[in-house]
C-alpha cells in the first residue's frame, strides 16, 4: 500500500478540490522566482507570449518505472511550466490524451490525467480527440459533476450532440487574458478539433462505435472558418489544437487562413522542420507521446501586424532526473493508483484450471524452481506493490501470470500462486502437464487397463511444454516503453536454466 494515501485522512478528500486550487496558487507564487535554477531563464527569451503544447498522452500520467530515466510525470511537467510566469503563457493539450480503446482502467486514468490538466497543471485549453471521444458522454458528464475543474479547460469546434445535432458537446472555445513580456494585454482565442476521418483509419478503427450514439464529429475546416471569424473579433490571437494526420493538419490551415497558430498532434514527414507555415498560419506539432516532452514557442506581434514565432519551437524532455515533482500532482497519482481498488475483478466462479503455480512444477522440477527464484521474475508483483501499483491492471499484466486468464491472476488479495512472473510466463499455463505427471508419478496410471494406460501416456507426452522458449514470449513482456533496449540474445542466460551454473546469475 502506498503510504502516502494511508496516512491522508478522509476530510482531506472532501476539501480537495478547493486545497487544489490554494496550492496552484502557492505553487505559482513559491516558483516563479525561478530558483530552479533552470535554462529555461525568463530573462533570456522576454518577447511576446510563451505558448507551451503537448498532447496525445494516452492516458498516462506518469512513467511506469520499468527502465531507468524514463521521460514523463506530470508531478515534473509543472515544474517546467512554473519557469514561465503563468499570466505571460498558454497552456494547452492539443488532445488524445486518452486511449483507445476505453477499457475500464483506461477511463479511469483518463479522468486523473483531466483532473491533472484541469486541476494544478491548470491548462487554458484542452481539446477533445477521437480516443477522448470513445470515453462517452457518461464519462464526461459524471466528470462535470464531481469534479468541474477537470473538464473546464475542454474546447471543441466540431463535436456536437448526436442527440442535438445543432448543439456543441463542448465549450467552443475559450478566451483567455495573458500579460505580454512587455506588459501588454492580450487576449488569446483558443478551440480545438477533433478529427473527422482517423477513427475510419488504422489505428482508432472502431473509436467511432464507442462515441458515435453520443456524438457527432462534423468536418474541421467548415465549422472552424466561422468559428474562427468570430474568435478574431473577440481575440487578438486565434489558436487552434487539432488531432488527426499532418494532413488534416495541413488542410485545416489552407481552408481557414485566419488561424494564427495550429498545434497538431501529429508531425510533417519531414521530421527536421521544426514548424511549418501554411499560407500564414504557423503549424507546430507535438513530438512525443506519453507526456515525455513538453512543446515550447514564442509567439510575438509582428510589426506588419498579425503573429510570428519569435523563437523555433522547443520540446522540453519532462526528466523526473532533472525536475523537481511538485507534491500535490504526486499526491493526485497517489488517489489514482488508490482508486484502481475499485477496478479488482473476482475471478469467475467454476473457471477451468490453466495454471498450476510454480510451487506444483517445483515438486517435479526442483533445479529449475531454486534457479527461478532468484531471478527478478520471482518479485515482480512486490515492485508494483512497492510502487502501490498492485490494483493497476495497466501494470500487472506484464508482472503476473495469466492475467484475468481462467485461474490466472485477479486480485493480490486471491494468494500468491499466481502472483509474479513465473513458469508458466515462459513455458505456457500447464496444469494438465502437472496433473497427468503427478498420476504417472504416484503410479495411478497402473489402474488402468492397457488401452486407457496408452492413450493417457500419449495425451501426456503430448501435454510436454515444449523446452524451447522463443523470443516472441519474451517480448510480450520486455517490448516499447517498459523495456525499449531489450536484447534477448543477452538477456536469455540469465533465465535459461539448462545454462552451465555460473552464467545463471538471475539478472539480479
Ligand atoms: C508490457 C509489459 C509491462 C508492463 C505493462 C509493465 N511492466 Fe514493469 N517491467 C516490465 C519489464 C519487462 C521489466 C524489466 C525491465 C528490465 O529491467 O529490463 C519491468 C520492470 C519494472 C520495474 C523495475 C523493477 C526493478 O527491480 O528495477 C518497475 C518499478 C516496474 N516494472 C513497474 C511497473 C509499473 C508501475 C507498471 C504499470 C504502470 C508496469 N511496470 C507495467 C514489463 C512491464
Ligand atoms: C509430477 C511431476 C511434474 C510436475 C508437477 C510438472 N512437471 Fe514438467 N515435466 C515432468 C516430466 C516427467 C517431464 C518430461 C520428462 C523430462 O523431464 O524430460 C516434464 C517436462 C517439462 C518440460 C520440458 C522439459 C524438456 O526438457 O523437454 C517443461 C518446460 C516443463 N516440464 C515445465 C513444467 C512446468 C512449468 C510445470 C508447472 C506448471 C511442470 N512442468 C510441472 C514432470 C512434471
Ligand atoms: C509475463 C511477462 C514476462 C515475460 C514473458 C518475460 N519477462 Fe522478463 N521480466 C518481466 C518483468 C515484469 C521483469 C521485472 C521484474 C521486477 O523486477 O519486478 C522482468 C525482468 C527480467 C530480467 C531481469 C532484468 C534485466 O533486464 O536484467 C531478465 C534478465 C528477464 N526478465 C529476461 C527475460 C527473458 C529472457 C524472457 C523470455 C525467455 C522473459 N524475461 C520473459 C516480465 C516478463
Ligand atoms: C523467463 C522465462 C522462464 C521462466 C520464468 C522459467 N523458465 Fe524454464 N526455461 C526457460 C528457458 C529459456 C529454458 C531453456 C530452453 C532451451 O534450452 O532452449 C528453460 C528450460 C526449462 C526446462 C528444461 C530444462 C532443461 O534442462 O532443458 C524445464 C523443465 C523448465 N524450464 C521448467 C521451469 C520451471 C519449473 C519454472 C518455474 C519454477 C521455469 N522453468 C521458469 C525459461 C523460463
Amino acid at each position: 500500500m502506498n503510504p502516502t494515501n494511508a496516512r491522508r485522512p478522509h476530510w482531506l478528500l472532501a476539501i480537495y478540490p478547493v486545497l487544489m486550487l490554494a496550492i496552484v496558487a502557492g505553487m505559482a507564487t513559491a516558483q516563479d522566482g525561478g530558483s530552479d535554477g533552470g535554462s529555461e531563464g525568463v530573462k533570456s527569451d522576454s518577447e511576446g507570449l510563451a505558448l507551451f503544447f503537448i498532447g496525445r498522452r494516452n492516458s498516462e500520467m506518469e512513467p511506469c518505472g520499468c527502465v531507468k530515466n524514463q521521460l514523463g510525470g506530470v508531478q515534473y511537467e509543472a515544474t517546467l511550466y512554473s519557469r514561465e510566469p503563468a499570466e505571460s503563457s498558454i497552456r494547452v493539450d492539443a488532445g488524445n490524451w486518452s486511449l483507445y480503446p476505453p477499457m475500464p482502467d483506461v477511463s479511469m486514468r483518463a479522468r486523473y490525467v483531466l483532473k491533472a490538466m484541469g486541476g494544478l497543471l491548470a491548462l487554458d485549453a484542452v481539446n477533445v480527440g477521437e480516443p477522448d471521444l470513445a470515453n462517452g458522454l457518461v464519462f464526461f458528464d459524471s466528470l462535470r459533476e464531481a469534479h468541474p475543474e477537470a473538464v473546464r479547460p475542454l474546447v471543441s469546434a466540431n463535436v456536437y450532440l448526436q442527440a442535438d445535432s445543432g448543439k456543441r458537446a463542448f465549450k467552443a472555445y475559450h478566451v483567455v487574458e495573458k500579460a505580454q513580456a512587455g506588459g501588454e494585454s492580450t487576449s488569446v482565442a483558443i478551440t480545438g478539433v477533433a478529427s473527422d476521418s482517423t477513427f475510419r483509419t488504422s489505428p482508432l478503427v472502431g473509436a467511432a462505435d464507442y462515441f458515435k450514439q453520443d456524438f457527432l464529429v462534423k468536418n474541421p475546416a467548415i465549422e472552424l472558418e466561422l468559428l474562427v471569424a468570430e474568435m478574431k473579433e473577440k481575440a487578438d490571437l486565434a489558436v487552434v489544437l487539432a488531432t488527426g494526420t499532418w494532413a488534416d493538419a495541413v488542410g485545416i490551415a489552407e481552408a481557414v487562413p485566419a488561424i494564427d497558430v495550429l498545434v497538431s498532434t501529429s508531425q510533417p514527414n519531414d521530421r527536421s522542420k521544426l514548424s511549418v507555415e501554411v499560407g500564414g498560419v504557423k503549424i507546430v506539432s507535438v513530438h512525443n507521446a506519453k507526456g515525455k516532452e513538453l512543446g515550447k514557442v514564442r509567439l510575438a506581434e509582428a510589426d506588419a501586424g498579425g503573429w510570428i514565432l519569435a523563437s523555433e519551437p522547443t520540446w522540453l524532455p519532462v526528466s523526473p532526473k532533472q525536475l523537481d515533482a511538485v507534491p500535490a500532482l504526486v499526491e493526485l497519482i497517489g488517489e489514482y493508483k488508490k482508486n484502481t481498488e475499485e477496478l479488482e475483478v473476482e475471478m469467475p466462479r467454476g473457471a477451468e484450471r490453466k495454471f498450476a503455480g510454480a510451487r506444483y512444477c517445483a515438486s517435479c522440477h526442483r533445479p529449475q524452481y531454486e534457479d527461478w527464484i532468484t531471478t527478478r521474475h520471482a518479485d515482480a508483483l512486490q515492485t508494483l506493490v512497492d510502487k502501490g501499483s498492485q490494483f493497476d491492471p495497466a501494470c500487472l499484466k506484464c508482472h503476473v501470470v495469466g492475467f484475468r486468464e481462467a485461474n490466472g491472476f485477479y486480485n493480490v488479495r486471491q494468494g500468491r500462486s499466481v502472483a509474479n512472473v513465473q513458469c508458466e510466463s515462459c513455458h505456457g499455463a500447464a496444469y494438465e502437464h502437472a496433473q497427468k505427471q503427478n498420476l504417472i508419478r504416484n503410479n495411478s496410471v497402473m489402474r488402468f487397463d492397457d488401452d486407457e494406460r496408452d492413450r493417457f501416456l500419449a495425451e501426456a507426452e503430448a501435454l510436454i511444454p515444449p523446452s524451447q522458449v522463443l523470443e516472441q514470449t519474451c517480448v510480450q513482456c520486455h517490448q516499447g516503453d517498459n523495456d525499449p533496449n531489450f536484447d534477448y540474445e543477452a538477456k536469455i542466460h540469465h533465465v535459461d536454466h539448462s545454462a552451465p551454473a555460473d552464467s545463471v546469475a538471475g539478472g539480479r
